[in-house]
């Protein structure tokens, strides 16, 4: 049962004929914001990732705290968060951290669909990060991501997908990879260990866009590991995934670029 939906594969050429070039690197993904949710504790500890982060390569970042709207009110949410970036904002040192930006890793809920989404996009990009919830698959998952493409026009990028591929079936997975549309944040977990292994391998995914995250929540187990992932895309048995974060990072900068300027 390769197919559940029908494919919405683009025409888009594949990554790896594009042309490469240097780019700032993003990290797409982390609990940094002070007191949140399960991230960062204290500002101290925030300012300790950045400042990790900056010396691992990482010129932008999103800070994607966690969003359940089963518990809390979007302005509920945009309310603590803005708090919590004015406490990050006394220890922030634009020499030696990332640039920041905000965001939000919404929870895939049931109800999701109907959501006002106004303030939960990843800033500049009007771009929205969901995370698949922690159950079992159900078909409602792509009606809802469907819902959104095609219904709302939204632009959406899937968090952690290495964590949907460890935890739903490979048929399942193959399907959500037919959505080219969605753009898929892998988190750099995904390229530990000591070999250089592809976290996608078995999937046709060469022509789809990719991103990475830290998902970074302390300076501990979950510390910052952007260098991790990098020099594991430097090998050439990952260009394919290397061309597409690359292109990526370089679309979402303009895109940003754009908008600070305007
Ligand atoms: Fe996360």
């Amino acid at each position: 049962m390769r197919t559940l939906r029908r494919s919405f594969r683009s025409s888009e050429p594949p990554a790896c004929s594009r042309k490469r070039t240097t780019v700032r690197n993003i990290d797409f993904h982390s609990h940094i914001l002070p007191g949140m949710d399960d991230g960062a504790e204290n500002a101290e500890i925030s300012a300790g990732q950045l400042t990790r982060l900056k010396k691992q390569g990482v010129d932008r970042v999103f800070l994607t705290s966690h969003f359940d709207f089963r518990r809390e009110t979007p302005e509920n949410f945009i309310k603590r968060r803005q708090s919590a970036y004015e406490r990050l904002m006394e220890v922030y040192d634009a020499d030696t951290m990332p640039e920041v930006f905000t965001g939000a890793e919404i929870y895939m809920a049931r109800g999701i669909g109907e959501l006002d989404y106004s303030g939960l996009e990843l800033q500049y990009t009007d771009t929205y990060l969901i995370e698949f919830p922690r159950e079992p698959f159900g078909t409602w998952m792509f009606d809802l991501i469907e819902t959104l493409l095609f219904e709302r026009k939204m632009r959406v990028m899937i968090a952690h997908v290495n964590r949907v591929t460890a935890a739903y079936k490979k048929d399942i997975c193959g399907s959500l990879f037919d959505y080219s549309g969605l753009v898929f944040q892998l988190n750099c977990e995904a390229f530990h260990g000591l070999f250089v292994s592809d976290p996608l391998k078995g999937y046709n995914v060469s022509d789809l866009r990719f991103v990475i995250g830290t998902d970074t929540h302390d300076l501990e187990k979950r510390a910052p590991d952007y260098d991790v992932a990098l020099k594991k895309l430097a090998s050439g048995r990952l260009s394919y995934l290397r061309e597409s974060i690359m292109h990526n990072n370089e679309r979402f900068n303009k895109r940003i670029d754009k908008k600070l300027q305007g």
